[in-house]
């Protein structure tokens, strides 16, 4: 195992927050995973449970939990953090949409977000709270950091989800499947099946068009159907796994190609919005967006996704 280094912190201690800080923590790459909440004591004793399991995991990756309050107290805890996932917020409830969310969840992550720039001017923020491009775009405002220190997590997880159906339905591993989601974590999520294989086969060669419709259909509901499923509270495992990964590929430096919510400036002819598209992730978080070969449907596609989150990204400004 190679030296451990950095401190990531998880703010939001619910299933999402500390999944995420149990992925974080059993890589056993960081010196230090902070996880935070605002309810007295759920964070300390998640952390304390966390830390037992060490022995029996066998990562040496520190643990620490931190009750905060709204007025920023105890993010001293989370000084000097390299990374920074943001996980605060509500989730959705059976029947809602994530925009629903947008109101409540602004006043949270703007204030989450001013604090995180207070104590870790120098970190990389992922954003996972929903609706995930606004509350990506709101971070970014109000911690004032650049751009590419800014990112959203869904795109690794919509593909994941459609990666997930198609493997499932053909019967094949799911390692033998490569699909890719563009646009937005919402109404206007872009599957793209042209870039869809199977052992590098083109999907469209295995199934019937109706049946990728109705995966792409599925994928777009990918995280309402669980939530219908749980009744109180949405996915975590699958979207845990996603921020997760995100975050290491900043801390690795990784240089690795992930579809990701990130400030479009220029590529596919889209300026000035935060999007769903494929970046390549370092210690710098996007170093650069890689535009992917699209049809011509598929990039229509993701022009009405950025207009429809430019439009919801400006009200966000004022929430
Ligand atoms: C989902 C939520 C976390 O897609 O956005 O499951």
């Amino acid at each position: 195992m190679a030296q451990r280094s950095g401190k990531v912190t998880v703010v939001g201690a619910g299933f999402y927050g500390s999944t995420t800080a149990q992925r974080l923590a059993e890589y056993d790459v960081f010196e230090t995973v902070v996880l935070t909440d605002i309810v007295e004591g759920k964070p300390e004793g998640l952390a304390l449970d966390l830390n037992q399991s060490r022995p029996i995991e066998g990562f040496e990756t520190t643990v620490v939990g931190q009750t905060t309050g709204l007025d920023g107290s105890g993010y001293e805890a989370t000084a000097g953090s390299d990374i920074v996932v943001v996980t605060a917020g509500l989730p959705r409830k059976p029947g809602m949409s994530r925009m629903d969310l947008i109101e409540t969840n602004a006043k949270i992550v703007r204030s989450v977000a001013e604090n995180i720039a207070a104590h870790s001017p120098q970190a990389v923020v992922v954003v996972v709270s929903n609706p995930l491009d606004e509350m990506t775009a709101l971070t970014q405002l109000a911690t004032g950091f650049p751009h590419h220190r800014v990112i959203g997590q869904a795109g690794m997880l919509d593909t994941a989800r459609f990666t997930y159906f198609v493997a499932a339905t053909l019967g094949v591993p799911v390692g033998s499947v490569r699909t890719l989601t563009l646009g937005s974590h919402g109404d206007t999520m872009v599957p793209v099946p042209s870039r869809c294989t199977v052992d590098g086969r083109p999907l469209a060669e295995l199934l019937p068009a109706e049946q990728i419709d109705e995966l792409v259909t599925r994928t777009r509901n990918g995280g309402a159907e669980v939530v219908a499923l749980l009744k109180t509270g949405s996915a975590y495992y699958a979207p845990s796994a996603a921020a997760a990964r995100m975050a290491k590929a900043v801390h690795d430096d990784a240089g690795e190609v992930m579809p990701v919510c990130a400030w479009v400036d220029g590529e596919y002819g889209i300026s000035g919005v935060y999007l769903g598209v494929e970046a390549e992730i370092g210690k710098e978080g996007v170093r650069r967006v890689v535009e992917a070969p699209l049809t011509d449907s598929e990039k229509a596609g993701l022009l009405e996704a950025a207009e429809a989150v430019r439009a919801k990204q400006a009200d966000v400004q004022d929430l």
